[in-house]
């Protein structure tokens, strides 16, 4: 009898992503295809030419996981793709050719929740974590606090009520000329920013409750600049150091609601993912953080941080585990998924 492998597809957005998980195994291979350089012309991400390559690219990148890892379909034991939420052509590339191949394998077919596979992420390391945890989910399209108990035992306790993290590293990135994706940019940027010379406000920090607003720090970004004569008439420096003030700001944020849920809770275990859980300052801040409580933070590698086929593939894993394959033919992409 051969573990169960588990072919994941990721193509919720701008990147194809492809891996196999294995139940004895762990992860025996994983490819990704970023369309980054064919949006950053637009400034962002534009739908219709993201589905389209991934219609190019998911079938060659699945032949050269298989081939790498040594593995033919026959050793596949189910499909799992992204479901949702994201981009509706995007997910329907990756569901129809999920669903087919399980059709044509004779294999189980999964539709999984992208959130939760970005939150299970961290137990694909070596040091893995263990259930029940906090878990902070900040991603381009979300910011969320879930109290994690179990695969599938989740309960919200707070998310952003306007932009999410990412989002708001990306338009303040915009705003400082820094391009498409600005996140990465941005964090670079305040790296070599003063501290100190401009002081951005901590949103929500002040009352009670687990939610979050970041659209407000955008916006205190655009009225700096503004007061200085706008994005051309500043240095180098100063858009550095109004970089680190707004960084300074999401992490100091997050790191305060991150603290108040686990006081709340009583858990000491903090998972961070998503493309944000890749910024330095933010590790290094909830690291900092959770000492101090006597607990502990894990985070994913930073290549699966952001989007990826692994952590598709380990959540579609745990869910045949927890018997909920899904057996007819049918599959409903959403792109809206509370
Ligand atoms: O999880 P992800 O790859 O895609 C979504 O599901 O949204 O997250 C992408 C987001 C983008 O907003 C990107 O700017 C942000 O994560 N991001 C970062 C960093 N790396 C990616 N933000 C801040 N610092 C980073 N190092
Ligand atoms: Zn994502």
């Amino acid at each position: 009898r051969q573990p169960l492998r588990v072919l994941g597809i990721e193509t919720s957005c701008d990147e194809t992503g492809i891996a196999i998980y294995d139940g004895e195994n762990g992860l025996r291979g994983h490819a990704l295809h970023s369309q980054v350089d064919l949006h950053a012309v637009y400034g962002g991400v534009v739908p219709e030419l993201a589905s389209r390559d991934h219609i190019v690219r998911t079938v060659p990148l699945i032949q050269r996981v298989l081939a790498e890892s040594g593995l033919a379909p026959r050793d596949i034991g189910a499909v799992a793709y992204t479901a949702g939420p994201g981009l509706i052509g995007a997910l329907l590339v990756g569901a129809a050719i999920g669903r087919s191949l399980a059709y044509g394998w004779g294999v189980p077919a999964l539709g999984i929740h992208h959130m939760e596979a970005h939150l299970l992420a961290p137990m694909l390391e070596d040091n893995a974590p263990e259930f029940p945890f906090l878990a902070l989910l900040v991603s381009g399209g979300h910011t969320q606090l879930v109290e994690v108990d179990a695969p599938g035992a989740y309960r919200m306790l707070g998310e952003s009520i306007d932009d999410a993290a990412g989002e708001a590293f990306d338009k303040t990135a915009k705003l400082l000329g820094l391009g498409y994706p600005g996140g990465p940019a941005l964090s670079k940027l305040a790296g070599q920013g003063t501290p100190g010379r401009f002081s951005f406000p901590r949103p929500m920090t002040d009352r009670p409750g687990l939610d979050f607003s970041f659209s407000g720090l955008k916006t205190q970004a655009l009225v700096t600049l503004n007061q200085l004569g706008g994005a051309e008439a500043i240095d180098e420096q100063t858009r550095a150091d109004i970089a680190r003030a707004f960084v300074e700001a999401v992490v100091d944020t997050l790191a305060i609601k991150c603290r108040r849920a686990l006081e709340q809770t009583g858990l000491k275990t903090l998972v961070a993912a998503g493309g944000v859980s890749a910024n330095s300052q933010l590790r290094a801040k909830l690291a900092d953080m959770t000492a101090e409580l006597g607990g502990r933070v894990y985070y994913p590698r930073p290549e699966f941080c952001t989007d990826n086929g692994a952590m598709i593939a380990y959540a579609g894993y745990l869910r045949m585990k927890a018997g909920l394959q899904q057996d007819d033919l049918g599959f409903q992409p959403r792109p809206r998924w509370p």
